[in-house]
């Protein structure tokens, strides 16, 4: 029986969606003569009424498109239809609107591409709508549990690498400790793998705790060895010695990560005397053309999800582990958090290096 199904991009972007959305189609309508339907931003498509959504042809995928940063669908990481937050300040559970949404469209299955927040809202969802779904893991976080990678974030960690590999001259010249705050929310996958892939000479994650005796030890230590600079990368997570969270608020209050480099600049400078700047790479991670092995990711999980589908599966999640691609339970994935493991092999791997992780 020919089947329509919608996709979606939830949660912040990445790279590698576009090449997602091109495989989903391709594998639709090659493999089994499927409709696609692009559910336009999030779950807000299928809360809107007329239903924003759009056909999604092997025209939609022209050349360079799959190869795009951003997605075409657009996105979004507000506005839970559980908890839908209503311009007046109250809050509104519109999950019904969503499975009506899924109604008018005539989705016989739903492919989420998100991260844990995102596909955890999606399966109840779906769930609540009666429609099978399928989630694609994405974050540049690189934090969801069952699967060895996520889309998005090799790219990121190419773009901390380049970025290290920006600051090396510039500290070099200047005699200088550079240091570099990246993204990754509460995990340190990207600080981890760039500054050992970068050559950091100190790498602070959330999930080794850190003293600033031993960062300035360190700084010490190498520049009576011949150094003349110091380059230091550091998870936007990292709180401050005393333990607390560094956030920025915007003007409507909603706070995010951001400003620990500012902090180590300044107590790294007062401890060790050494000239200090700091960089804030931000939204530069999640930029940009995806790199070979995201596109690769992208491509595999979105064929391993309509195929599941035309399984009959549901509420699963495509996943990387081995070398394969291979589905596991989506509930499982949403509750086993994938942080950095301290004993883990980068983290062996760092040490094995000499660089240090505050924590000695
Ligand atoms: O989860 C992806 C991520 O880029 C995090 O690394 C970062 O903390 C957050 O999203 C930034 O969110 P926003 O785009 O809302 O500023």
């Amino acid at each position: 029986m020919k089947k329509r199904i919608g996709i979606l991009t939830s949660g912040g972007d990445c790279a590698g969606l576009n090449m997602v959305l091109a495989a989903v189609t391709s594998r639709a309508i090659h493999g089994y003569g499927w409709d696609v339907y692009g559910i336009r931003q999030g779950t807000l498509g299928l809360l809107r009424r007329p239903v924003e959504a759009e056909p999604l042809t092997l025209e939609s995928f022209r050349a360079p498109i799959p190869r795009m940063g951003g997605t075409i669908l657009g996105t979004t990481n507000k506005g839970d239809p559980f908890a839908f937050p209503l311009d007046d300040g109250h809050i509104k559970d519109r999950s019904e609107e969503f499975a009506e949404g899924c109604k008018i469209l005539g989705l016989d299955g739903l492919i989420g591409i998100g991260g844990d927040g995102s596909l955890n809202i999606l399966r109840r969802l779906a769930h609540k709508g009666h429609v099978p779904f399928i989630g694609i893991p994405k974050t540049i976080d690189n934090d969801i549990g069952l699967t060895e990678n996520s889309i998005g974030f090799t790219t990121a960690v190419d773009v901390a690498t380049e970025a290290l590999d920006r600051l090396q001259p510039t500290a070099a010249s200047h005699d200088r400790v550079m240091i570099l705050e990246v993204m990754g929310r509460d995990a340190g996958h990207i600080a981890l793998s760039a500054g050992i892939a970068g050559g950091a000479h100190i790498i602070l994650i959330p999930e080794i705790p850190y003293t600033l005796h031993n960062v300035a030890k360190h700084i010490q230590t190498i520049m009576k060895e011949g150094h003349n600079f110091a380059l230091v990368i550091v998870a936007e997570a990292v709180k401050t010695e005393d333990g607390e969270k560094v956030v920025i608020a915007d003007p409507t209050g909603r706070k995010r990560f951001g400003g620990i480099s500012h902090y180590l600049a300044d107590r790294i400078t007062e401890l060790t005397g050494a000239e200090t700047r700091f960089t804030v790479l931000g939204h530069v991670q999640r930029g940009g053309q995806p790199n070979a092995s995201d596109r690769l990711l992208a491509s595999s999980f979105g064929v391993h999800a309509v195929d599941l589908i035309a399984q009959g599966k549901s509420d699963r999640m495509v996943a990387w582990q081995n070398r394969c691609v291979v589905d596991v339970s989506l509930e499982e994935a949403i509750k086993s958090y994938g942080e950095v493991e301290p004993q883990g092999t980068l983290v062996k791997t760092a040490r094995g290096l000499g660089i240090c992780l505050g924590d000695s």
